[in-house]
């Protein structure tokens, strides 16, 4: 049974109460909007050409399907020209893209990650688009955007699964819509989502075990352990390796999920990304009462120095992010 609540009436009671200005509830429309082409895009697969690799690589070293180069595109080309934001960030771009001269400068700052789980587009698994929303600073574009996680004033992702979905926080709860194709709209389907504090349910890469640290070995080892171990309880274990999907699970249904530091490279402190995947996730986790941190400290705690900085993340259900990052100082 849907809603009748469309994203639109719901920015404009949230515009109306105060706690959104009229630029914020834009910014968010446009990006909605463009989500909803580059779910199009997603769903049309072969038909339209857009699998496979784009044959080039992003600054983070990896190479880019044709849809991470599209979907990075659309963003640019949907977001330009509203006069909403200054500038905006993306995985797929060394350096922050300004706004054409031609086109009037906005308060905002838009960070995204146009394609998240890429390794799942050609094999027809659930893929996302994450963003991040700050307030424009002062000073150079790209040093404008290394402000903490807690200064976002927005942050979301929308799920490209069975159905497509935008997953909403303005700072006020968490949110989550379902796209309505026959109107083209966002519903309100699932209002105010909380996780649940405890779980059974995590989400590791366990290809990596022999890399992580003590204390994620650990903890994972009593997992593993269920009934007969410490945990008294058995467990159960997901990958989908897109993080939007499995936040969405987590968001649904609870469960905690971690890519922690691992030696594999020591130069890299995870493998996720702070600015565009681990922030705006952990606002979101935080908002419906869970809890994100690299291990030590809140991840919306730390203090950026790059765009492409990257991460140790352990976020989900508060009882289990807790102990595991207290096994950090054990
Ligand atoms: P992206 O496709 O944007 O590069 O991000 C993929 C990320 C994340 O979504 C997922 O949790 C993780 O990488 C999967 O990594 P592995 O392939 O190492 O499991
Ligand atoms: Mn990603
Ligand atoms: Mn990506």
């Amino acid at each position: 049974m849907s809603s009748s609540i469309s994203l639109a009436r719901f920015l404009a009671t949230a515009q109306q109460q105060q706690h959104l200005d009229h630029d914020l509830a834009a910014l968010i429309s446009a990006v909605a909007r463009t989500c909803v082409s580059i779910s199009d895009a997603v769903s049309q697969g072969a038909l339209a050409g857009v699998l496979g690799e784009a044959g080039t690589g992003n600054v983070q070293g990896e190479d880019q399907k044709k849809l991470d180069v599209i979907a990075n595109q659309m963003l640019l080309d949907g977001l330009a020209w509203t006069g909403l934001v200054s500038g905006m960030a993306s995985e797929e771009m060394e350096h922050a893209s300004p706004i054409p001269a031609e086109y009037p400068q906005g308060p905002y700052l838009l960070l995204f990650d146009p394609l998240d789980g890429s390794s799942n587009i050609d094999v027809n698994i659930s893929v996302g688009t994450i963003f991040s929303i700050l307030k424009r600073g002062e000073g150079e574009l790209e040093s404008q955007f290394l402000q903490a996680g807690s200064q976002q004033v927005a942050a979301g992702y929308v799920l490209y699964g069975p159905q497509t979905m935008l997953v909403l926080s303005t700072g006020q709860g968490v949110q989550g819509f379902t796209l309505d194709r026959h109107c083209g709209e966002f519903m309100l389907t699932q209002a105010n989502m909380t996780i649940p504090t405890a779980t059974k349910e995590f989400a590791i890469n366990m290809s990596n075990q022999r890399h992580w640290e003590a204390p994620v070995q650990r903890y994972i080892a009593e997992l593993l352990a269920g009934k007969t171990g410490v945990r008294g309880k058995d467990f159960n274990m997901r990958w989908v390796a897109s993080m939007v999907a499995e936040v969405h699970r987590i968001l649904t249904r609870g469960g905690i999920f971690m890519y922690p530091r691992d030696a594999r490279d020591p130069s890299k402190p995870g493998k996720l990304r702070l600015m565009y995947e681990a922030n705006p996730m952990s606002f979101l986790v935080e908002q419906a009462g869970g809890a994100a941190t690299n291990g030590r400290e809140r991840i919306v705690s730390l203090q950026p120095e790059g765009l492409h900085q990257r991460v140790s993340v352990i976020l989900g259900s508060k009882e289990e992010v807790e102990r595991v990052t207290q096994y950090h100082f054990e």
